[in-house]
């Protein structure tokens, strides 16, 4: 994740995670209950129990175990066929040098659910030519919520210092339509 400038390491795996009010901004307008969620990246939980306490049913995986025990040990990126027959995928996976294991991150999620795909990225991961394939000239693409206020990713109470969105895809829709661009922070409006 792109959260730090690269003169310090980065944390192994990734392991940055969400403050509960950036999956809360998500679910008041993407609600959950009764569904069934793969979070797959999930490290300790902290999107899969706002999920959780949302009425969802959360399925766990990760590449590493940290303080929670995983549903599933899984490398998400593999080859392996897998799908998911639940109703969506939702994470902040991995972003990688440059967003590159983001991009894949997408594109597998995409691959592997046809229902709703949420994904906690920067709030420029939609700018590009190479990712037109996700968002310009994806049908499936729905909508993006902007976070007005930043993540504490490190979990230690300082605002971080990137800007983030929620991406949303859905299953194909079947009238031609935009997607919508919302904006959420920590407290409700
Ligand atoms: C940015 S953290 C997010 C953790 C959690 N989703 C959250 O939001 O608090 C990324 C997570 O991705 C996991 N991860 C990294 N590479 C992975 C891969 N190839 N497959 C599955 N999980 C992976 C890491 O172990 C880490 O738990």
């Amino acid at each position: 994740m792109t959260v730090v400038s690269s003169k310090y390491a980065r944390i192994e795996n990734d392991l940055y995670q969400t403050e509960p009010w950036a999956t809360e901004a998500l679910i008041r307008h993407f609600p959950v209950a009764g569904m069934k969620i793969w979070e797959p990246a999930a490290g300790n939980h902290l999107i899969a129990d706002v999920l959780k306490e949302a009425g969802a049913t959360v399925h766990t995986s990760d590449i590493a175990t940290y303080e929670r025990p995983q549903d599933q040990w899984l490398d998400f990126l593999d080859d392996l066929p897998v799908t998911f027959g639940g109703d969506g995928i939702i994470t902040n996976p991995p972003y990688g040098v440059q967003n590159r294991t983001a991009v894949k991150f997408a594109e597998k999620a995409l691959e592997r659910c046809p229902g709703l795909v949420a994904l906690l990225l920067t709030a420029k991961f939609d700018s590009g030519s190479t990712r037109t394939h996700l968002f310009r000239d994806n049908p499936r693409f729905a909508g993006k919520i902007v976070l007005i206020d930043r993540i504490s990713l490190l979990l230690n109470n300082e605002s971080g210092t990137e800007d983030h969105a929620w991406y949303i895809w859905t299953e194909a829709p079947r009238l031609p339509r935009a997607p919508v661009l919302l904006y959420a922070g920590r407290e409700a409006a």
